[in-house]
């Protein structure tokens, strides 16, 4: 995830998310050639022209020479099943493109996306049920890294569920302000320490402006 200085993942209208140098954009293309699988939720993939792809060729050789495929399965989740058509993601077909959804979708958006996507993966009440989705995309598609790119309210629950192991976070030096606008990790949240989640920082980098950051979840939480 990139943030600016004050935290913040997108402007507070949402409209504004891409503030990163050219340098962590090749960061992110570089994160994505170490994944078996990429995720996003579906107010991202509607407000941002993201395909999800592997970042050209140079990438794509990365990708094989660590026995990946040359592009990464791809995910979107919507609960809802709300998610708009129009967006661009839908457009392209270089890989293969799952969404996620749950029971509370009606079925004429299920039969709309059943011919937007390649998979339409129907679990959970509600909300999708992770720790199910983790064991299915291991089983099926041997999945073993998946990497997540937001927003907040999906990363939210990822982290308040204890599922991710790892965070890249580049800060920016931009300020956005706004108490509505977005942050790496929305939704509910802990209300206490005790709940919140803990991790270690392992690496740390400045390039130019920015610091490119890598946090591990503390082996004991
Ligand atoms: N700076 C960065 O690195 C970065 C990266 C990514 C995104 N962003 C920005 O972040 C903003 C979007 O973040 P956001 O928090 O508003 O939205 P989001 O997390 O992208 O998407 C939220 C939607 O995803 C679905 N969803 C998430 N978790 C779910 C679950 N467990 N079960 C079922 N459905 C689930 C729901 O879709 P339905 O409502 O359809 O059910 C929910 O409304 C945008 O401005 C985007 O550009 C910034």
């Amino acid at each position: 995830m990139a943030i600016t200085a004050d935290g913040k993942i997108a402007t507070a209208n949402r409209r504004v998310s891409t503030f990163g140098s050219a340098r962590d954009l090749e960061h992110l293309y570089g994160l994505r050639a170490t994944a078996d699988a990429i995720l996003c939720g579906a107010r991202t993939v509607e407000l941002n022209r993201t395909t999800l792809g592997a970042g050209g060729e140079k990438f794509q050789r990365l990708r094989a020479r660590r026995g990946l495929a040359k592009n990464a399965l791809r995910l979107v989740v919507s609960g809802s099943g709300s998610i708009s058509p129009k967006a661009h993601i839908f457009t392209t077909h270089f890989a293969p493109l799952i969404v996620l959804t749950t029971k509370r979708a009606a079925k004429a958006k299920l039969c709309r996306l059943a011919k937007l996507a390649d998979l339409v993966c129907v679990g959970g009440r509600t909300r999708v049920d992770w720790p199910s989705v983790l064991r299915w995309l291991r089983g099926h598609f041997n999945v073993r890294r998946l990497l997540v790119e937001g927003g907040g309210e999906l990363n939210g629950e990822l982290f308040r569920l204890g599922l991710v192991d790892e965070l890249h976070l580049t800060v920016c030096p931009k300020i956005a302000g706004g108490r509505n606008a977005p942050t790496i990790a929305d939704g509910e949240g802990a209300l206490t320490l005790a709940e919140a989640g803990r991790f270690e920082l392992k690496r740390m980098k400045r390039a130019g402006d920015e610091m490119f950051l890598v946090y591990r979840r503390k082996p004991d939480a």
